[in-house]
């Protein structure tokens, strides 16, 4: 039985934090509504994980599967931090990696068609201990079609880091064991989470105006 842990909440009426007074590309100076969460706070959010993971899934080899491509950026440093613990404990188990490649977004909606493009050969995760890594759950339309998927695949224990969780009144009541923060139900970019592929190139986490979204619109 998984283990639901306190992440860090941010409320409805958080105020952010100006664009100016952080070091944001120029490309975006004029765009950004404002810096939601700063990517100071989530690399030490980031750092905090790996021992929850590791204390629940480090008896047995570790798959890392990242979900293409909003995860990376978390899945690199989230990786990196398990390294190092795997580097400075006596304790500590192999990991290797995965890919898969997923699309539901057009413009800020889920289009509910949630289309696998692209990835490994998911039969690599037979018998494993597999760590979903995912930018942000929404409805969790998205890992109620994953998890299915990698299930048939006779995994040893399967759980989900999600760098974000939304508050939405959509949503289809999934919820990941490992959470970096719980955010209002806003659109969001940065830090490889994109709106039609923009703003991925950010690295703190922001919400965007409805002038840019009519600006980026596909
Ligand atoms: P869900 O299926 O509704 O849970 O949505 C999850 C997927 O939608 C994520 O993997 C993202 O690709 C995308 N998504 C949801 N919300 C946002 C957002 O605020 N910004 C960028 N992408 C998002």
């Amino acid at each position: 039985m998984a283990i639901r842990r306190p992440n860090v909440v941010i409320s409805d009426d958080e105020s952010g934090y100006d664009p100016d007074v952080l070091c944001i590309p120029n490309h975006y100076a004029e765009e950004l509504e404002k810096v939601f969460i700063p990517h100071g706070l989530i690399m030490d959010r980031t750092e905090r994980l790996p021992g929850d993971v590791m204390k629940e899934m480090g008896g047995h080899h570790i798959v890392a599967l990242c979900v293409l491509k909003g995860g990376y950026t978390f899945f690199a440093d989230l990786l990196d931090y398990i390294k190092a613990l795997n580097r400075n404990h006596d304790k500590s188990i192999p990991m290797t990696v995965d890919f898969i490649r997923l699309k539901s977004y057009c413009n800020d909606q889920s289009t509910g068609d949630i289309k696998i493009i692209g990835g490994d050969d998911l039969s690599t995760l037979t018998g494993k201990n597999v760590l979903i890594v995912e930018d942000v759950i929404d409805t969790g339309k998205t890992m109620q079609t994953l998890l299915p998927l990698v299930k048939q695949y006779n995994l040893k224990m399967v759980r989900v880091a999600s760098l974000l969780v939304k508050r939405t009144p959509w949503g289809v009541g999934y919820s990941p064991e490992f959470v970096g923060f719980e955010i209002p139900d806003k659109f969001v970019v940065g830090y490889t989470l994109d709106y039609n592929e923009f703003f991925q190139d950010l690295n703190h986490v922001c919400v965007i105006s409805e002038a840019d979204k009519v600006k980026y619109k596909a």
